[in-house]
């Protein structure tokens, strides 16, 4: 495998074009936004010049690195990728749509991935020719610094896809667990409902912000509380994970918090719009 496609420039797409780029991949990543695109690149290049300047790269080496990084508004600059990871926005209709463009640009054999952190991965291959070619791969944020990927098979995908996600896991350095293709995966069943409560305790008044996230860090040994966590990984995406689960199990325990819903509809998305339960 040569070429690694990314759709979506957002804070993963980025950060994945950086594992791929450092392991070796010539990297293509497409995005509707051309600001995106261009704060992806200005993002890598950054990074990568504060490397040489502290000795980890030389300047040769990054050169090389970007290089082999081509960023595209249009699909069909992915047409000759070996595989491609679908980054985009955690809506289900929009990542259907990114499917069915990819399906007709990429070329056959390639595997199409989709870093979704919820959505069935049965459902969004049904809406491709190739469903035994669509796999999750579930990078975790800073996907260049966290050790796992959760690969999710869909109903139709083979050991082969499944073998060459795992080789390609391998290859970025990462380990790999397997879940099941539920809603919110292994992780995010656990995880987003653990910052839901989060936000219901500080809702309700049973805490401030900052105590609970002192509380969970201190009694439970995690470096970032979970509403430290929530504004990391951005409040629209933990929203809109939730509510998978809550649509997709239709059970109350995962009913979003009205915390979650209005600091959303506010625009406080956490880090990366400035503010959330902190600001920034
Ligand atoms: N943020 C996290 O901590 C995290 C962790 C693991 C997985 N994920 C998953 O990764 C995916 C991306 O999340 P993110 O936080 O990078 O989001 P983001 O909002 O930072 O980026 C999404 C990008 O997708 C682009 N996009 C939207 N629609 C598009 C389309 N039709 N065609 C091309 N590009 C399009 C947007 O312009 C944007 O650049 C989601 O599925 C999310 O659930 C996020």
């Amino acid at each position: 495998m040569e070429c690694f496609g990314i759709v979506g420039a957002g804070m993963m797409g980025t950060d994945i074009a950086h594992l791929a780029l450092s392991s070796g991949f010539r990297v293509v990543v497409c995005d509707c936004d051309a600001a995106q695109l261009d704060r992806a690149r200005e993002t890598l290049g950054a990074r990568f010049r504060r490397y040489v300047a502290e000795g980890r790269f030389r300047q040769v080496e990054m050169d090389g690195l970007l290089s082999r990084l081509i960023t595209e508004r249009s699909i069909g600059a992915l047409a000759e990728c070996d595989m491609v990871l679908e980054c985009v926005t955690e809506d289900r209709s929009v990542k259907m749509e990114v499917f069915r463009a990819l399906d007709g640009a990429v070329k056959g054999g390639a595997i199409l991935a989709t870093n979704t952190s919820s959505i069935s991965i049965t459902r969004i291959a049904s809406v491709t020719k190739r469903p035994e070619s669509v796999i999750g791969m579930h990078f975790m944020y800073p996907a260049r610094v966290m050790k796992l990927v959760e690969l999710v098979c869909g109903l139709a995908t083979t050991r082969e896809t499944f073998e060459s996600a795992k080789a390609i896991v391998r290859q970025f350095g990462k380990q790999f667990v397997e879940s099941q293709d539920s809603p919110g995966f292994l992780l995010n069943r656990i995880f987003a409902p653990m910052i839901n409560e989060a936000v219901f305790a500080l809702y309700e008044g049973a805490g401030t912000a900052e105590s609970i996230d002192k509380a969970m860090k201190l009694g439970t040994n995690v470096p970032l509380g979970p509403l430290e966590l929530a504004d990391m990984m951005g409040l629209d995406v933990v929203l809109a994970v939730i509510e998978v689960m809550f649509d997709e199990f239709g059970d109350p325990k995962y009913r979003p918090c009205p915390l979650l819903k209005k600091y959303v509809a506010a625009g406080y998305l956490g880090k990366k719009s400035g503010r959330g339960f902190y600001t920034y």
